[in-house]
């Protein structure tokens, strides 16, 4: 393994580890783009990253940051900044740290994914989507060039279990959905609150890119729900990723193609073919597959 020397990609705040994986006196080995780092925490509860290099000793110390339940550090001199989420820090929220599941994926494919409604009634049969209401309905995409995200709106689906408050109450619902990618290693969507008209839930999906095709994904959230436990809201969260992690390990081509004819589109895709398109505008090279010559 070697780390990246794509600027784009060194240039980015990335997940390393949940809060509370790092325990006082401990520390915790991991890989970013390559490069083996770790993390260590002081008895105090201090923590501080360094890489690690190949005869296993710290070398050059790496920032440290800590927002949304989890930590985030950056190769990078110039690192784009981390994302506001203003919906964390209101107090009747729930913020439900939904761990973190390794898999062996490329990180542009898992926020495709994320973004791609078409595949719930295949994958998440019977919960966020059936099979008697596949449609997904036409919505809108746009680049935010204020704060160069990309954004996807009036998304809406049938789903029978959205959550697991919806579950408990049960008759299904059509879910609205707002989809905002933060920055190319993390995306969160805002949905339908069950009985809630004027607020949405916030799922985040921040990833780590180990390798160009090898990741770790934490999904914090932000969530009104007074109803279930922690455990019902976490184990929901997980049974939905574990679903997607059988499809995106046997995803072929591993790595993300940019050039427009390498996958056919749909209706359904113009959010990933927004994505993509701004992956190429940025320059973005760490897992992309490389065009062939001519
Ligand atoms: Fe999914």
């Amino acid at each position: 393994m070697s780390v990246t020397d794509d600027p784009v990609a060194l240039n980015q705040w990335i997940a390393c580890a949940y809060v509370g994986q790092v325990t006082p006196g401990k520390s915790y080995d991991t890989a970013m783009l390559g490069q083996a780092i770790r993390i260590s925490c002081a008895l105090d509860g201090t923590c501080t990253c360094h890489e690690i290099g190949d005869d296993g000793g710290p070398g050059r110390q790496l920032p440290l940051s800590q927002r949304f339940e989890i930590l985030f550090t950056t190769l990078g001199d110039t690192p784009r900044q981390l994302p506001d989420i203003p919906e964390f820090a209101e107090a009747d929220r729930r913020v439900a740290n939904c761990a973190s599941v390794g898999l062996h994926a490329s990180p542009f494919r898992i926020v495709e994914n994320f973004l791609d409604m078409a595949h719930f009634c295949f994958v998440h049969k019977d919960i966020l989507g059936s099979m008697e209401k596949t449609e997904v309905f036409t919505y809108k995409t746009e680049h935010r060039k204020d704060v160069d995200e990309i954004w996807a709106t009036d998304c809406a689906f049938f789903q029978p279990a959205a959550s697991t408050s919806a579950a408990e109450k049960g008759g299904g619902q059509v879910t609205y959905y707002k989809y905002r990618v933060m920055s190319p290693f993390s995306v969160m969507l805002y949905k339908t609150v069950y009985g809630n008209a004027e607020r949405d839930d916030a799922i985040c999906l921040f990833i780590q890119p180990k390798s160009e095709t090898e990741c770790i994904a934490y999904m914090p959230m932000a969530i009104l729900d007074d109803q279930s436990t922690m455990t019902q809201i976490i184990d929901f969260q997980q049974t939905i990723f574990l679903q997607d992690r059988i499809i995106l390990e046997n995803q072929r081509p591993v790595l993300l193609p940019l050039t427009p004819s390498a996958e056919i589109p749909t209706k359904a895709d113009v959010s990933s073919i927004a994505f993509r398109r701004w992956l190429k505008g940025m320059g973005m090279r760490f897992g992309i597959l490389q065009e062939q010559a001519a």
